[in-house]
């Protein structure tokens, strides 16, 4: 074989790139291809120098038969090879077993201990397979010499051994078992035993109890805790002021509770320091804070922390990140701040926090990415100087009591893609709004709820906005007609103008917006014949189905969590509360990705009510009430599954009302739904129709064919997921906040 010869007086490294094959040509393989095999040959001839022993190849066979999914293993795990070449596993020149690392190979089946008697292994990472049962963990660290243990993301179970307090775990330094199903309390001795720790990672398991105290005691080394995503109770013992060397310490997402101790405050290699989403209380005081003075990470949110926010964070010079929303954090931001000058987010949200941001001089600033600071009580203008935050990508002042206009020069803020500035009293919308559209980034713009009461300009002189997806102008009462410059906000895809004053029709051109899958324009003053023109609408019909949000709104906490960012990609059509006249027409069946609400409600809309609206299969609120239809109810309308609020009151309708649909009423096993079914929905969804009859309304049909009910697999989970996910749309545009009328009305539709 002429590539066998070449290969021995080859350099590899040097050799790769000048190599030339003269025939490559008329060879099918590519000279990389033939490359590739010399290199795989000569790394074989080179391993082969060392081989292990039978005994340790032994023990790697005893892993493998433990396993009942091998991920291919078996293909170079063969018992009459050098073990040094098989997958995974590498060698010292001793012929040792060094490391094994077969993350993500798809491995099944159990960790045998046998690898602990593999001697000379320095590393074990089988971390993201899908391992199981219990974790050998004395066999496996107690006399062995590994130093790194990684299963990480597996299935492995039960609790974490107690180790015997005889043992002495010389070696292990690094312990990672976060995602799996450990449960249990966190064993005390095990703790104790692993002198040499450094890193222990338990996060992302269901642990109980509170967490072992003499924590660094007997591993002073020890730099790195990760104990998030738990089940932990308690409070953060106070020997962890032992740990001299911490750098690393995650406990979010338990139940710990009661102040964080003074101690804590001692271990000043502290680089990261999180906390979220617990029961922690007391006050940060300026004498524990200035001691962590290489802290870049804080994060304390979701919590009850009380008291101001300490000023000597300002000596925090390599402070990154400060999380303290969603406390209860009162008094004025310290002008000390201003000397954070690598912060890059500024999480303060959902506080008590008041007084003028005037005295924080931003423009030192110039790292922030994020400014949170929505439902505060912040008051005064927005300082000139967060304009000089030329890396700002995401502010949000919603839900304070800010004041003024917003300044020319806020067009510096080249990266803004989200702003959020309602429920404040910010004034001069017509301004505001042409300094928003020179902000090339913004795709969500949310101003609900401020510049109350003023007029919301046709002007067909702004334009701009060319990445905006989101937009909120809904609550603030404004006056004036339906925005002519939103005809060339072409990428839109959620439009709220609610509970406003606007006059006149909804231009038709809205139906060239091509993206537009949520409108609420409801409580308006808007007239014509509207629907015509929104079954047109490109992205909510199945004839032409655009697929929405195909660049992402920002990633960021700012819709909350996972399942309220979901929400904003449902469809909605909610012109509820206008004087809209016409009638529905056929055509509204085909607005098949509608699924949060078609709400016609409070119009004077006439007419029938076409049967192919039964073709809304997805819909979970359907209000026609407060109109003028006539004739009957389709009686298909009990195939919409999803219908878990239902109105026609206060119409011209007549006949019998559909009965059964959506639960299979006759599956005992099945908990009884609390309303979904269409027999279910009251009086209330019916009443004001005088020739209506049937259902739970005192007018009875005469020989009422009663409609059968076709079976259907929605469970009531999926049913209270639809209500819930219907109050959190009201939630959505309220910017994540309870917005009275909003709210209310949401509820109030609900409950109908
Ligand atoms: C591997 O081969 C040795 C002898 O070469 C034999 O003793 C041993 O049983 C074999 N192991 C397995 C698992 O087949
Ligand atoms: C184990 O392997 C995974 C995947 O390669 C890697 O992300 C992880 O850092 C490794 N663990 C350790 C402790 O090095
Ligand atoms: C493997 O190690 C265990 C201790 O962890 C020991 O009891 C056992 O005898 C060892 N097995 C062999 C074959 O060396
Ligand atoms: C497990 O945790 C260790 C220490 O924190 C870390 O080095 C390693 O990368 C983690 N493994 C994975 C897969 O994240
Ligand atoms: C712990 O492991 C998780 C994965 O389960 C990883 O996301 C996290 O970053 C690790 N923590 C540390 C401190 O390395
Ligand atoms: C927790 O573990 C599960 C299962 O391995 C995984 O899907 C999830 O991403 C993990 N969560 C975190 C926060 O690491
Ligand atoms: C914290 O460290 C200081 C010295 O920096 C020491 O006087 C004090 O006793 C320590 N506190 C605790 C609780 O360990
Ligand atoms: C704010 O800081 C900048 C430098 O970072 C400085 O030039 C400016 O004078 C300061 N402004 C005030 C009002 O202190
Ligand atoms: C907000 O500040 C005003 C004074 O500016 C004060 O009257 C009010 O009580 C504060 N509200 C809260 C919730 O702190
Ligand atoms: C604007 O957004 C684009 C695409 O997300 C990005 O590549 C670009 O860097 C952003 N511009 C600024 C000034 O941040
Ligand atoms: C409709 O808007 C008006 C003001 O424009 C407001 O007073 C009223 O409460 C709103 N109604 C609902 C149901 O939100």
């Amino acid at each position: 074989m002429v590539i066998y010869q070449l290969a021995p007086n080859m350099k590899i490294e040097s050799t790769m790139r000048p190599f030339h094959f003269p025939c490559s040509r008329s060879s099918s393989k590519s000279p990389t291809d033939i490359l590739g095999f010399a290199l795989v040959i000569v790394l074989c001839l080179a391993s082969s120098t060392s081989s292990c022993t039978d005994q340790d190849k032994g023990f790697l066979l005893q892993f493998l038969a433990g396993l009942s999914e091998d991920g291919g293993l078996t293909l170079s795990w063969q018992n009459d090879t050098n073990c040094c070449t098989w997958e995974g596993i590498t060698c010292s020149t001793d012929e040792m077993i060094k490391e094994i690392l077969l993350a993500s190979k798809g491995l099944e089946g159990h960790i045998s201990q046998s690898l602990g008697n593999l001697t000379g292994l320095l590393h074990l990472n089988l971390s993201h397979n899908s391992l199981s049962g219990e974790l050998p963990l004395e066999e496996l660290v107690s006399s062995s010499s590994i130093t790194i243990l990684d299963v990480s993301f597996n299935r492995l179970s039960g609790a974490l051994q107690e180790l015997s307090v005889q043992t002495t775990v010389q070696h292990l330094q690094v312990l990672n078992i976060s995602s799996n199903l450990f449960t249990g309390k966190f064993p005390v001795t095990t703790w104790k035993v692993m002198k040499n720790l450094v890193a222990l990672n338990a996060s992302n398991n269901s642990f109980i109890g509170p967490i072992p105290n003499s924590l660094c005691i007997n591993a002073p080394s020890f730099a790195v805790l990760d104990l998030s995503f738990n089940q932990f109770v308690g409070s953060i013992p106070l020997d962890i002021g032992n740990c001299s060397m911490l750098r690393v310490l995650k406990g979010g997402h338990n139940n710990f509770s009661g102040a964080i101790p003074d101690e804590l405050f001692n271990c000043s290699s502290l680089e990261y320091l999180s906390f979220p989403n617990n029961g922690l209380n007391g006050v940060l005081h300026d004498a524990n804070i200035i001691k962590l003075s290489k802290l870049s990470i804080l994060d304390l949110e979701q919590n009850m922390f009380s008291g101001e926010i300490p000023k000597s964070i300002g000596q925090l010079k390599r402070l990154e990140e400060l999380h303290l929303g969603h406390n209860e954090m009162y008094g004025e931001l310290p002008s000390s701040l201003g000397n954070c000058t690598n912060l890059k987010i500024l999480d303060l949200k959902i506080n008590h926090l008041s007084g003028d941001l005037g005295k924080i001089n931003f423009s030192s600033l110039s790292n922030l990415t994020t400014v949170d600071l929505l439902w505060n009580n912040f008051s005064g203008t927005i300082p000139e100087s967060i304009y000089e935050c030329t890396n700002l990508y995401a502010l949000r002042l919603s839900g304070n009591d800010f004041h003024g206009e917003f300044s020319p020069s806020m067009h510096r803020l080249k990266s803004l893609s989200f702003l959020s500035a309602g429920l404040c009293a910010f004034s001069n919308i017509r301004n505001a709004l042409h300094i928003f559209k020179s902000l090339r980034n913004l795709t969500v713009l949310l101003i609900g709820g401020s510049f109350m009461h003023e007029v919301l300009h046709e002007d067909e002189a702004i334009d701009g906005f060319e990445n905006l997806q989101h937009l909120d102008i809904g609550n603030s009462m404004l006056f004036g007609k339906f925005p002519m410059w939103l005809s060339k906000v072409t990428n839109l895809e959620v439009l709220g103008l609610c509970n406003n004053q606007l006059t006149g029709p909804v231009p038709v051109w809205i139906k060239n917006l091509n993206f537009l899958f949520s409108l609420d324009i409801s409580n308006n003053s808007f007239t014509g014949e509207i629907l015509t023109t929104l079954i047109q609408l490109p992205a909510l019909n199945s004839g032409s189905k655009v697929s929405p949000l195909d660049t992402k709104p920002p990633e960021l906490t700012i819709y909350g969590d996972s399942r309220r960012q979901y929400l904003t990609q449902r469809a909605l059509l909610n012109i509820s509360g206008n004087g809209f006249t016409g009638v529905i027409p056929p055509e509204i069946g085909q607005l098949k990705s509608l699924d949060i609400a078609l709400d016609l409600s409070f119009n004077s809309i006439s007419g029938e009510i076409p049967q192919a609206i039964c073709n809304l299969t997805n819909l979970d609120m359907l209000d026609l009430s407060n109109n003028n239809l006539t004739g009957t109810i389709p009686l298909q309308l009990n195939k919409l599954h999803f219908l878990s609020a239902f109105n026609v009151s206060n119409n011209d309708l007549e006949g019998p009302i559909p009965t059964g649909g959506q639960f299979d009423t006759f599956d005992s096993s099945r908990p009884i739904p609390t309303g979904g079914q269409f027999d279910t929905f009251d009086n209330l969804s019916f009443i004001g129709n005088a020739k209506l009859c049937g259902g739970m309304l005192s007018h009875h049909c005469n020989s009422a064919k009663a409609v059968p009910a076709p079976a259907s697999t929605l469970s009531t989970d999926q049913f209270s997921d639809k209500i819930i996910f219907g109050i959190g749309f009201g939630l959505f545009f309220a910017i994540g906040v309870l917005l009275d009328h909003m709210l209310t009305s949401k509820i109030r539709f609900l409950q109908f």
